[in-house]
This record gives C-alpha cells, sequence and structure tokens, in this order.
C-alpha cells in the first residue's frame, strides 16, 4: 500500500515537472513573435504611433484602422507588465475573466476560426505565465512576479 502511494507520488512530480517544463518553453521569439506577425502587424507595425502618441490623436488612427505599436518584445510587453498593465490579456482574453464576460475586442484577430483563436490564446496564455487583467493600480507584486514573458 504505502509503496503504491510513493509511486504514485513519483509518478504526479514527474509529470507535474514535465507540464512546468512545457509552460516554461513557450518564447517571444519561438513562438509568440510568428503569430504577432501574423495576426497584429497589420494594425500594430512599426508605421504606428508610440501609445503616448497615439492617444493625443486617437481618432485619426482609429479611423485609418491603426493602434498603436507592438510589434517588437520591448513594445510588446509594456502592455503586459507596465505601464499598461493587463492590456493584452484584457484585449484577447475570450471572455472567460472578463466582468461582462464578453471576449476582448481583440480576440477576434486570434485566428480564422475558433479553434485557431483558443490555440493562439493557449500560447499567449503559456508565454505570459499569470493571466491576469488587473491594471497596475490593482495589481500586486505577485502579479507581476508571476509574468514570465521569456524572450
Ligand atoms: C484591424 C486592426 C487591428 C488588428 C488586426 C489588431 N488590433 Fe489591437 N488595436 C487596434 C486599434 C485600432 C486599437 C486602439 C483602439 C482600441 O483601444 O480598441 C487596438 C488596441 C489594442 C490594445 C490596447 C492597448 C491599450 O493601450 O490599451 C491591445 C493590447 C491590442 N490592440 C492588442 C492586439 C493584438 C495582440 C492583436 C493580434 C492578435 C491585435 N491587437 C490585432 C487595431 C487592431
Amino acid at each position: 500500500m504505502k509503496k503504491n502511494i510513493v509511486v504514485v507520488i513519483i509518478i504526479s512530480s514527474i509529470l507535474i515537472m514535465h507540464s512546468l517544463a512545457a509552460a516554461e518553453d513557450i518564447t517571444y521569439s519561438s513562438h509568440i513573435k510568428k503569430i504577432f506577425d501574423s495576426k497584429c502587424t497589420a494594425c500594430h507595425g512599426s508605421d504606428t504611433p508610440e501609445h503616448a502618441e497615439f492617444k493625443k490623436d486617437k481618432e485619426k488612427y482609429k479611423a485609418l484602422s491603426k493602434g498603436m505599436r507592438m510589434d517588437t518584445y520591448p513594445h510588446l510587453i509594456q502592455y503586459i507588465g507596465w505601464p499598461d498593465t493587463g492590456a493584452v490579456m484584457r484585449r484577447l482574453d475570450d471572455g472567460k475573466n472578463t466582468v461582462n464576460g464578453k471576449p476582448g475586442n481583440m480576440y477576434e484577430y486570434l485566428g480564422s476560426d475558433e479553434n485557431e483563436r483558443q490555440a493562439n490564446l493557449n500560447l499567449f496564455k503559456k508565454w505570459i505565465g499569470n493571466w491576469t487583467l488587473k491594471r497596475w493600480n490593482d495589481a500586486k507584486k505577485e502579479d507581476i512576479e508571476g509574468m514570465h514573458v521569456k524572450y
């Protein structure tokens, strides 16, 4: 009986370690950049303004269907960690974590069908780690520490 318990514990630990390793392996350079380039760059590429610039002339950029620049690693992580904490999560969430149960308005761009959107959302979630929709003022130290966003 005791032996069985030990075996179960060993197997579970191996499985847990495997799943952690798999989660760690999602990186910007091997997974996220590809998705971003094919799904988001058209509106968030190098021809789009920095966040502050966008804010100054919001309506003009929106009318052109242009967002703010996010097409490099340092640009993108500003919308995850700081200063625009949780923005990527609020916009990409499929509705499971939003207050009103509706998907964020960038979720639709994650794929051309629900399967692709869910698969890409899953990669973003694994890459980020702590999928919190909180803004900077509500985020705790642990919320930020739980974000991995490996390059
Ligand atoms: C068709 C154009 C278009 C596409 C494609 C697009 N976006 Fe956007 N995005 C915008 C525009 C315009 C805004 C600004 C208006 C708004 O806030 O909704 C925006 C806003 C955002 C914001 C909010 C930033 C902030 O300051 O709060 C995030 C995050 C975001 N987009 C992420 C993405 C991601 C990730 C993708 C790819 C999966 C993507 N977007 C695809 C046009 C687009």
